[in-house]
């Protein structure tokens, strides 16, 4: 599975130190957290309080890996004058001299980081580990519902807690397997299905006897039960993303619903011999409003909640990982601001992880000797421009116009608020100026509410007064001209000269206000 980082575990003495040194940096963050602030603070920086325990610490525990070797000679022996040096030795070696990312599994939003860099969630910790401690038992462990917005340690927490259940099995001689699919990527039940039989089959090292295609789901569901049942006695099913899996839409119930009945009754009746437990993972608070009737006398869930982060729980999460980074090289002013940004769209961990990254990757290219804070704020921009362009690549050329007439007003109104009454004109006026059609205001806002579900968007339903009509008022999760611009990568949009929309949006704001 993952790369094994049980070397990791080390008592830290520097983790106590963390939090006063999130203190102390709260006071930069709120300015520096401000994009339009350019603060020369950096020309001060030094290194935080607690860097050096960190960082010896890690020294100890770092050593460049030595299994590239091969068969090519003693892995001890500096190889920098080596002539038989392989490629892969040399690229690493270069990678190890001059990066200034030493770490980048740390820095890997998808990598199962050791227990002792898991900050801030105790709670849920302590949760999941309670609940599924019983497969140490000789019993079924209840069955989970883990929901909270993107980034906040959902799949981390259970990542991690199987983990250690696992190891724990293997010296009592109970066969325990995690059987893990994120849905994201699974269209169908019977897709799902199998690749549930294909992840057992991989955890149990044997081979998958159906095909993919081409058979009933009954016959999936079947080379599932038995791989399960020949190979394990515990089994924690984790449906991650399960939300995703919404299936053909001409059934009754969503495929979700379909897989968490089937699921957790085979563990009640006979088809499923061992004790089974099934961990479903969502964004969608109200996923289980969703799931049907019948599922839901099977699959009688706990419920664990996970909440956005704030910018100092970002800090503690970045500071744990610093020494992703050589010794030295990171700017005191670099962890605050990029949690300041995190936390400024919605306390996403990843994201806050993705800008160290891309603000470490941006200062090596740039041949700098160290991450200051104008790469964060590089990194800022590109990330949120992926963001953004991964969601408007895939919607219709009316979305965009709807996404983009909103964002516009958005851009010029000063809490970075747009009521669907303006956003309707000025995609009046958008629609008119590149000759596309025009539909109604409804239809404008209910392409705009199904935006929402790509938190790109959120609404809220308002009204002037009791004499006048309601409307909503949109507010984006990225900045409006990170919208505005990536769209305008769309020829048909860039027709429109961005100075003559906002003019429209200027006498729009005017004439609503
Ligand atoms: N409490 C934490 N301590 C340390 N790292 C964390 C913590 N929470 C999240 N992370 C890191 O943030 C990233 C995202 O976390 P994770 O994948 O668990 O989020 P998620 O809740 O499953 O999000 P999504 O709903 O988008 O799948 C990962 O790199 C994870 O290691
Ligand atoms: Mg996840």
């Amino acid at each position: 599975m993952t790369a094994d980082d049980s070397g990791e575990s080390r008592s830290d003495p520097g983790r106590d130190g963390s939090d006063a040194s999130t203190q102390s940096h709260l006071s930069a963050t709120s300015t520096a957290a401000d994009p339009s602030s350019s603060s020369d603070s950096s020309a001060d920086s030094i290194e935080d309080e607690d860097s050096g325990a960190d960082e010896s610490a890690v020294s100890a525990e770092y050593t460049p890996s030595d299994d590239t070797s091969g068969d090519r000679g003693a892995p001890s022996v500096d190889a920098s004058d080596d002539p038989s040096q392989s490629i892969e030795e040399m690229l690493l070696e270069f990678d190890d001299q001059d990066g200034l990312i030493r770490d980048r599994s740390l820095l890997d939003p998808n990598y199962v980081v050791a227990e002792d860099r898991i900050v801030g969630r105790d709670e849920q910790l302590q949760q999941v580990t309670k609940m599924l401690r019983v497969a140490l038992g000789d019993d079924r462990p209840p069955n989970l519902f883990l929901y909270g917005p993107s980034g906040t340690g959902k799949s981390l927490i259970t990542k991690a807690v199987c983990k250690n259940l696992s190891r724990i099995c293997a010296t009592r001689d109970i066969r325990f397997g995690t059987i893990e699919v994120n849905c994201q990527d699974l269209d169908t039940l019977g897709v799902a299905v199998y690749e549930l039989a294909r992840q057992a089959a991989d955890e149990a090292g044997v081979d998958v006897q159906v095909p993919k295609h081409g058979v009933a789901t009954k016959e999936k569901w079947d080379e599932l039960y038995r791989i399960v049942n020949e190979n394990f006695d515990s089994v924690v099913f984790v449906l991650d993303e399960l939300d995703m899996l919404v299936g053909r839409r001409d059934k009754q119930d969503p495929a979700f619903s379909r897989l968490l009945y089937q699921l957790s009754r085979s563990g009640a009746n006979d088809e499923l011999t061992a004790y089974i437990s099934v961990v479903a993972i969502s964004n969608d608070t109200k996923m289980m409003e969703s799931v049907g009737s019948r599922a839901l006398s099977s699959f009688t869930p706990e419920d664990v909640r996970f909440d956005d982060y704030d910018a100092q729980q970002l800090q503690a999460i970045l500071r744990r990982r610093r020494d992703a980074f050589r010794e030295g090289v990171v700017d005191a002013d670099v962890i605050p601001l990029a949690s300041a940004f995190a936390a400024q769209t919605h306390g996403d961990a990843r994201k806050a992880i993705d800008l160290m990254r891309v603000a470490g990757e941006l200062a090596e290219r740039e041949g700098d000797d160290r991450v200051r804070e104008e790469h964060v704020r590089e990194a800022q921009d590109k990330v949120e421009q992926n963001r953004v362009l991964e969601v408007v690549r895939g919607i219709s050329t009316q979305k965009k116009l709807c996404l983009y007439a909103t964002a516009a007003v958005a851009a010029q109104t000063d809490d970075g608020s747009a009521r669907s009454t303006t956003g309707y004109r000025v995609y009046q006026f958008l629609t008119d100026a590149i000759d596309a059609d025009q539909y109604h205001q409804e239809t404008y806002v209910n392409k705009m509410k199904e935006l929402t579900t790509y938190s790109l968007v959120d609404f809220e339903r308002r009204s002037h007064g009791p004499s006048s009509g309601m409307f909503l008022e949109f507010q984006f999760g990225e900045r409006p001209e990170t919208i505005l611009e990536t769209l305008r990568e769309d020829s048909r949009i860039d027709m429109v000269e961005p100075a003559e929309v906002e003019s429209v949006v200027q006498t729009r704001l005017r004439n609503d206000g």
